[in-house]
């Protein structure tokens, strides 16, 4: 296959059909599947047409686990805009992944600890299958902003002002998105067999094109995926006009 694989859809509804689609059927394949997954505007629909796969039937996550990429630093257990949340409610409320089989990263205590746990947990998994992306509008990918190492591991970073800025519609008026996060590293994503990135919308397009058919540096995080074997990019046409001008 070409790296990556870009699948370009009319409608934004039409793309994360397609991805939903797509996990339902490694899913159903590979029912003891290991999956990195992602918050983000861009998964919500996502999830909701996966928990339709799943009430339609002959779909079970009961031997399935999950990583997710990312969580914010400094938020009470339960709060609203952190990803542990938005994972309950977009996903494993609805689906039988087992308790205890959807990771996210550790955010309390000794958090250098925690993330060599969390990379030693996704080495004792027997590593990721298939990892969900989305795509910062500064090309991040999961909390790696731009400068992070193409080797970088699970980490506490800083968040960039753009980032904290992008998702501040997230948190309750009058709160500030945390400055820091753990995050998968750059090398961590890699290291996984199929990557499936998503990108909606025209404020992804520049992000894309600079990922995809820029030069790799580490100023474009999403740039090292042009070293990995199994990327396939979900995107609507609006996120694909300038990959398409090429
Ligand atoms: C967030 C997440 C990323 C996500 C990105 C885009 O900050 N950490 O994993 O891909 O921003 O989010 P959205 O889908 O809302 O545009």
């Amino acid at each position: 296959m070409t790296n990556p694989d870009f699948r370009i859809f009319p409608s934004a509804s039409a793309t994360t059909d397609a991805v939903a689609a797509h996990l339902a059927a490694r899913l159903a394949a590979q029912p003891a599947i290991r999956l990195g997954l992602a918050t983000g505007n861009t998964f919500v629909p996502v999830y909701a047409a996966l928990v339709e796969h799943y009430r339609a039937g002959g779909l079970s996550f009961a031997q399935a686990c999950s990583f997710n990429l990312d969580e914010y630093v400094g938020l009470p257990p339960g709060h609203v805009a952190s990803f542990r949340a938005y994972m309950q409610s977009h996903l494993f409320d609805h689906v039988d992944l087992p308790e205890g089989h959807g990771h996210l990263p550790a955010v309390e205590g000794d958090i250098e600890l925690a993330c060599r746990n969390y990379e030693a947990a996704i080495a004792a998994a027997g590593g990721i299958d298939l990892q969900l992306l989305g795509i910062g509008r500064n090309g991040h990918i999961g909390f790696n902003e731009p400068g992070s190492a193409f080797d970088s591991r699970t980490r506490q970073v800083d968040l960039t002002p753009s980032t904290q800025e992008a998702n501040k519609a997230d948190f309750p008026a009058g709160e500030t998105v945390p400055p820091t996060a753990v995050t998968m590293g750059i090398g961590t994503i890699l290291e996984a067999r199929e990557i499936v990135l998503v990108a909606i919308g025209a404020t992804k397009a520049e992000a894309l094109q600079t990922a995809f058919r820029g030069k790799q540096t580490p100023a474009c995080p999403a740039s090292a995926l042009q070293m990995h074997a199994k990327v396939l990019v979900f995107c609507d046409e609006a996120a694909a006009s300038l990959v398409r001008a090429d």
